[in-house]
């Protein structure tokens, strides 16, 4: 079986875990430190916070802004579900907005047509290591006023212009779980440039109490912090990041050329502007003219299923795009067109590092056969 995604530890995870647990810091400690360190300094960003994963720090970033009931935050409709439940958590509205339909991420436009007078927050996700059209998107927020969260938890170290993902806008969160580019078992980071919001965010982490002076609190708070030893295996992995990047350049680039002749496919669109370190491989169903399917999706939905299931068959683990918001019960969501196409449509075989090439071409020519199959 080739497992969709698997974490690669590479040796030293163990030797600084240990050292975690020898010592007498185990919950707080100093590889917390070095990873907030480590995480800011090579993404350019003023102030790291290691936080307990990539949900509670989306929480973070939106209590920091003080983004609650009344206030609207904007969101894509396909996306990975912590954005909206992340809002929905603190009080606030999502409002939802579709994806352009080549990136497959949040659409800038949609920014500009649903921002009203209670839009406090755009909150692009960056899904599968793309990134959004930040460009746009920064303008758009600018001309609005509206504060940006970047969730760059699919996104780390990919790079906008030579900006990584997460510090282009107000704030940018990550995920640190099993499956990420980097990984502390659970685990997440938020960044920021701005030294107030980090601030407040670090005393939001630790209880709303105040650094200077033990039990008391000015504000109500939340326990959200990373264990040393879960940021000691997140410091092993910092030290092969180089590694890490170069081999999902090279899975990447292996299933572009293995997939360029195969009909009834295309692949994620990157901008030019883009420089991906890829999170997830992603190839989305077309018409076999190249052509995106018009009409119903619940076909393309069930020919997707059936790939999948052949592909299971074949010993390949493969993921579906997310549901569409507009589908699930909590969202009171709108149908919004480009999301419901992406959610039915798209499918991700394996990505992780050590998927060796012969790997790849033996999925991308089961794939073939399963799109020959299903025609
Ligand atoms: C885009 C996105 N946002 C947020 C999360 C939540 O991260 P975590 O599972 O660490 O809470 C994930 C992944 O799980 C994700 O893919």
């Amino acid at each position: 079986m080739i497992p969709w995604a698997q974490p690669k530890l590479f040796g030293n995870e163990e030797a600084l875990v240990l050292d975690a647990l020898r010592s007498a810091w185990i919950s707080g400690g100093p590889y917390v430190e070095r990873l907030e360190y480590e995480a800011a300094e090579r993404m350019g960003v003023a102030e790291a916070l290691a936080v307990s994963n990539g949900t509670t720090a989306l929480e973070l970033a939106l209590r920091g802004l003080d983004i609650g009931p009344g206030c609207e935050v904007i969101v894509p409709g396909f996306t990975f579900v912590a954005a909206a439940n992340m809002v929905m958590a603190v009080g606030a509205t999502p409002v939802y907005a579709d994806v352009d339909p080549d990136t497959w991420l949040v659409d800038a436009a949609e920014i500009d047509r649903l921002a009203g007078p209670r839009t406090k927050a755009v909150l692009p996700v960056h899904l599968y290591g793309n990134i959004a059209d930040m460009d746009a998107i920064m303008a758009v927020a600018e001309a609005h006023g509206l504060l940006v969260v970047e969730d760059a938890a699919e996104a780390a170290f990919s790079r906008h212009r030579g900006r990584c993902a997460g510090t282009i806008g107000t704030v940018g969160t990550f995920s640190l779980h099993a499956t990420k580019t980097i990984t502390s078992g659970e685990g997440g980071l938020v960044v920021t440039n701005d030294a107030e919001l980090a601030r407040r965010m670090r005393v939001l982490r630790d209880h709303g109490m105040r650094k200077d002076r033990r039990y008391w609190h000015d504000v109500v708070g939340f326990n959200f912090r990373l264990t040393n030893m879960q940021a000691a295996l997140g410091c092993a992995q910092m030290e092969k990041l180089d590694e890490i990047i170069a081999e999902r350049a090279r899975i990447h680039a292996r299933y572009r050329a293995a997939l360029a002749g195969i009909g009834g496919v295309r692949l994620q669109h990157f901008a030019e502007a883009t420089d991906p370190v890829l999170w997830a491989m992603t190839v989305q169903l077309v018409a076999d003219d190249g052509t995106p399917y018009s009409g119903d999706v619940e076909p393309v939905r069930a020919r997707r299923d059936a790939i999948m299931a052949g592909l299971l068959d074949d010993g390949i683990e493969t993921r579906p795009g997310f549901y569409a918001l507009s589908l699930m019960p909590p969202y009171d969501c709108p149908t919004l067109p480009n999301s419901l196409y992406a959610s039915a449509s798209i499918l991700s075989p394996p990505t992780f590092p050590g998927l060796e090439d012969d790997a790849i071409d033996r999925i991308c020519a089961r794939l073939a056969h399963h799109l020959q199959k299903t025609s």
